[in-house]
């Protein structure tokens, strides 16, 4: 029988070393503005009773009715991959009485998301998203805040060109109101509309306002704007955050028809956008929610939070060629030659280890060149070459490897050598 070939699962993906230190380079850069922001990292369970996000995100949006990866465990018991962190944080703050904490509670994360989305470039079946939530504080200060943690956050990483787009969708009082009116129109031109844009006027009207499909676009020139028909309330928020953006001098630009795809939102949200064109542009996006606390078996807590895609801001790094330096630490390549002196060098190596020098090396049957030329390649400062008459003197080469230069050590000298240049104190 043929050996079976294994493969990543579809959408999802190997992350290797040579790629895996810019991931790091972004979650560090966020989790490091975070911290001194005064949010505390919070991990939830990748696993979640499937109602957590029913509840939150919604029947009716594309993440709960397509994209959810659902399962009955050994117990019969429903549960979800989680598609998206917030419902998770908010049923954690909800459990862990984090009400009776001085509020707000400001929480980061950086976690994998398991959507069952159609995958594409920047568009994966399992990705990873930085995020932060504000839980217990309605003030439209706070919403500015945390855009202009994020704008931060992306002008440290260097990303060009991101754009902020904002919007109001209003809350309990107003919306119904809303909505009325957007079903009222959308039914007068549902010929018009698109296949899926009539099922989504069905299930979650809202929804038709991001259309992407042309006939639809058409329609929408002239629906009816969440804007006009905000409560006072709402429309003093709204007024509210956009002041504060102003007076932080943060660009924006009112987009009318923003909706985002999760249906706990209330009053603002927003999004922003890298260079990179098409559905997958969204570095991330966020929002107020002031009434999933309520939905999820709490008492009302006005939060609200942002979360964007890893993957997109390193392809939208990659794409502007503004990639940090590849970290390499200054380490040790110990070549040797003949049957004791690679018992010399695998001994060295682990001397070297734990005098905290990085040190490699080959205890293979290479000639010396062959692992110089290794050594060069990795680029390493300096080389140890340890051959039979080193090994029968009891010392070793030190080469640099930039100038060529050897000069021979004793053995016992060589990790406090070393250790001297490169500065270990
Ligand atoms: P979201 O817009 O669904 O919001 O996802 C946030 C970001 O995750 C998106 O803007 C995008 O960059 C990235 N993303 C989403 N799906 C994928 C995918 N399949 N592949 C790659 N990247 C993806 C939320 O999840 C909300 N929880 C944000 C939030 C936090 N709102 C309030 N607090």
């Amino acid at each position: 029988m043929a050996k079976q070939q294994f493969q990543t699962v579809r959408g999802m993906y190997d992350l290797l070393p040579e790629r895996r230190y810019i991931f790091d380079y972004v979650t560090s850069t966020f989790a490091r503005a975070a911290e001194d922001a005064g949010y505390g990292r919070i991990e939830t369970p990748v696993l979640e009773d499937e109602g957590v996000f029913l509840r939150s995100i919604g029947e009716g949006t594309d993440v709960v009715d397509k994209e959810i990866y659902a399962l009955t465990d050994r117990g019969d018991k429903r549960l979800a991959l989680r598609p998206e962190g917030t419902a998770g944080i908010a049923r954690a703050y909800i459990e862990h009485g984090m009400g009776s904490r001085p509020q707000p509670v400001r929480l980061y994360y950086l976690e994998e998301m398991f959507r069952y989305d159609r995958p594409q470039e920047g568009r994966y079946r399992q990705h990873q998203q930085i995020g932060l939530e504000v839980i217990g504080e309605a003030n439209p200060s706070q919403d500015a805040q945390v855009i202009m943690l994020i704008q931060r956050v992306y002008k440290r990483l260097r990303l060009p060109n991101v754009t902020l787009q904002i919007n109001s969708i209003g809350d309990a009082t107003c919306r119904p109101k809303y909505r009325k009116a957007l079903v009222e129109y959308l039914e007068a031109h549902k010929k018009q509309l698109a296949e899926v844009d009539r099922e989504r006027l069905a299930k979650n009207p809202l929804r038709v306002l991001d259309s992407k499909e042309p006939s639809t676009q058409v329609i929408l020139a002239e629906v009816p704007q969440t804007l006009n028909y905000l409560c006072d309330d709402c429309q003093q928020h709204f007024a509210g955050v956009l002041e504060y953006l102003d007076d932080l001098g943060i660009n924006y630009e009112l987009n009318p028809m923003l909706v985002r795809g999760l249906d706990y939102y209330t009053r603002t949200v927003f999004e922003f956008y890298g260079e990179r064109e098409g559905a997958q542009a969204s570095l991330g996006g966020g929002g107020r929610y002031d009434g999933l606390f309520e939905q999820l078996g709490g008492t009302p807590t006005p939060a609200v939070g942002f979360a964007g895609g890893v993957e997109r801001v390193v392809l939208e790094l990659e794409a502007a060629g503004v990639l940090p330096p590849e970290p390499k630490p200054d380490r040790v390549y110990v070549a040797s030659l003949g049957e004791p002196a690679r018992l010399a060098a695998f001994r060295l190596i682990e001397q070297l280890l734990d005098g905290n020098v990085p040190a490699t090396g080959a205890v293979d049957r290479d000639g010396i060149g062959a692992q110089l030329a290794r050594a060069d390649k990795l680029g390493v400062p300096y080389a140890v070459i340890i051959g039979q008459k080193e090994v029968k003197e009891g010392t070793v080469l030190l080469r640099d490897m930039a100038t060529g230069a050897q000069e021979t050590l004793k053995e016992e000298a060589v990790v406090a050598e070393l250790r001297r240049r490169f500065g270990i104190t």
